[in-house]
């Protein structure tokens, strides 16, 4: 079978059929390949899709545009949420995925595209553990996400993404109807064993991870 066009990619079936697939998306100057592993441990045989962002930033790969550290170019962001959102059906419908929607596991700016496609494309995603996130938009009026888990990983000493980020982005998506946790862990914006530990507890919680 022959995957879907539209992002450079990887794909793995995985074992259990009767899960959702995990949509991996990477940070800035990441790719396809970065969180396959992660997404292995947190899931284990469930399909891996795991595309690479396609805004390059002095070569480094990216899911949207940015003007600067924190300042999104909203256009284009939209743009890409849905773009990536069309490439998840695609590719759903190429490899046979459940009809339960992906789980999105994001790291960074990878957990912002996800955080977008939640507040965009509500249907596209049944839920979405969010390392590092940011609001990436403020929709109005806001989506109906009820049914949709969502856990957001902070880093308290995070450099980049200040708590009141992290809180913000659970309140919007509260506000949308999503079942949201927020975890905090002491480090910054890298993934630690801490967030595989918080993520591997969220997933096995989670009835997503059953196909419920
Ligand atoms: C972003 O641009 O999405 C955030 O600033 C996170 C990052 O990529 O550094």
């Amino acid at each position: 079978m022959s995957g879907p066009d539209g992002f450079v990619h990887q794909f793995v079936p995985g074992s259990r059929a009767d899960l959702p697939a995990l949509l991996l998306l990477h940070g800035t100057g990441g790719n396809e390949r970065d969180l396959l592993s992660l997404g292995a441990a947190l899931a284990p045989g469930a399909p891996l899709l795991s595309p690479r962002g396609k805004v390059l930033e002095n070569g480094m790969p990216r899911f949207f545009r940015r003007l600067a550290e924190g300042v999104f170019d909203l256009d284009d962001l939209r743009f890409r949420a849905n773009e990536l959102a069309d490439f998840v059906e695609a590719a759903t419908r190429a490899y046979g995925l459940t009809a339960t929607p992906p789980v999105a596991v994001g790291f960074s700016n990878g957990a912002n595209i996800a955080a977008a496609m939640l507040l965009l494309r509500p249907k596209s995603l049944s839920g979405a553990l969010l390392f590092r996130p940011m609001v990436p938009l403020a929709p109005d009026p806001l989506p109906d996400l009820r049914g949709v888990r969502v856990a957001i990983v902070a880093g308290r000493t995070d450099p980049i993404v200040t708590p009141e980020q992290s809180t913000a982005l659970a309140d919007l998506l509260t506000r949308s109807g999503a079942d949201v946790s927020i975890e905090w862990l002491p480090g910054g914006h890298v993934l630690t064993r801490a967030d595989i530990e918080v993520g591997t507890r969220w997933f096995g919680l989670s009835s997503l991870s059953r196909g419920a």
